[in-house]
């Protein structure tokens, strides 16, 4: 029986995993790639179980082996792994040239795309190249990690949520394996459906910066809405959770995000000044912004709990709070 067009689809997309990761065992592999894994601290463990690999520094060295593996440049095409040559036609060249690969799979463990960093300092040049939309990839309904972190999502009833393929890895080797990526973009509700077939609870982990801190709280409002509790952690500034558990080691590591775990409502007061904490008008501003995400809590007993944990924290009304979330509940509707 002929394989159908999906299925190609996805043997190709096996092949070029392990195309890359058999680029890693050649000269230019080892001494660029696997040493730059090696510095990074990605031993061989973890190379192997998340499919990290290498693509060579070439415009057609995937083409070439996969056309002689009897793949066509039009399937190549359609798996977002080479690009035509413009003003050429059927002229070819590969996407992916001398990076470091991150393969991306499916929640059943299938490759369906990769994420390729630059070992370039050039800043001209992304950070990281990922994959297009493909037949098998639609970016926002998938989060790096999800297939080797099902198991122990389940296992520990909590899944955490950080940025990038590199905080996912590093949470593996500090021996923390329930953990997915939302690859730098803003949350969708296709992934908190994803995570929900799992848990009903997230811990978002961004980076310590200013970027990674407006995207925890857009995060935050779309899990709540989607009826998940919300803890979140904050890292230093300049920090991410891949940077943060190498500099201080995994059980330093374990051990902030246990004490440094805060619900939603105390992650916003905490972004609060400490001076503003007795300012009436600020304080007042604090209330609106914790009530605004209460507001998009689906469960009212839930929604319970955290108006009163507010008027204890902030020292305020239960009425006065209540009042406030009438309001933005009649405002939206
Ligand atoms: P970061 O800039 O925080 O990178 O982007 P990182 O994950 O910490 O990577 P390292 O440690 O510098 O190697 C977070 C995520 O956003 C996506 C990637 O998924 C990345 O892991 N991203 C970032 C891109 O897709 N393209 C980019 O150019 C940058
Ligand atoms: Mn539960
Ligand atoms: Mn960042
Ligand atoms: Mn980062
Ligand atoms: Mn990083």
């Amino acid at each position: 029986r002929a394989l159908s067009e999906k299925e190609r689809l996805f043997l190709l997309l096996n092949y070029a995993k392990e195309h890359f990761s058999l680029n890693l065992a050649t000269e230019e592999g080892k001494s660029i790639g696997l040493s730059y894994f090696r510095e990074r601290g990605f031993n061989q463990q973890i190379i192997e179980k998340f499919d990290l690999g290498y693509s060579m520094d070439s415009w057609d060295h995937l083409a070439n082996a996969a056309q002689t593996a009897g793949f066509t440049p039009e399937e190549l095409t359609k798996a977002g792994l080479i690009l035509a040559r413009e003003n050429q036609p059927g002229s070819f060249y590969d996407r992916f040239r001398g990076r470091v690969m991150f393969t991306i799979h499916n929640v059943g463990g299938k490759p369906i795309a990769f994420g390729a960093r630059t070992l370039k300092k050039d800043k001209n040049q992304p950070k990281y190249i990922n994959s297009p939309e493909t037949a098998v990839y639609h970016k926002s309904d998938s989060l790096y990690g999800i297939y080797q972190a099902k198991k122990a999502i389940k296992a520990k009833d909590n899944c955490f949520l950080v940025e990038g393929y590199t905080d996912v890895l590093s949470l593996h080797i500090a021996g923390i394996e329930n953990v997915v990526a939302s690859s730098g973009t803003s949350l969708t509700e296709n992934q908190i459906q994803l995570i929900k077939r799992f848990t009903d609870h997230v811990t978002v982990l961004y980076d310590g910066d200013a970027a990674g801190i407006k995207a925890s709280l857009r995060g935050i409002d779309m899990l709540l809405e989607g009826g998940l509790t919300v803890k979140a952690v904050v890292f230093p500034e300049g920090e991410d959770p891949d940077s943060f558990s190498q500099k201080v080691g995994a059980d330093a590591f374990g051990e902030y995000l246990k004490s440094h775990a805060q619900d939603f409502i105390k992650f916003k007061i905490s972004l609060t000044q400490e001076e503003d904490r007795t300012d009436p008008i600020k304080k007042a501003e604090t209330v609106r912004q914790i009530v605004q995400s209460i507001a998009k809590i689906p469960d009212p007993i839930l929604r319970n709990f955290y108006i009163k944990e507010t008027s204890r924290s902030m020292e305020l009304e239960e009425e006065l709070i209540l009042m406030e979330l009438n309001k933005i509940i009649l405002k939206a509707q």
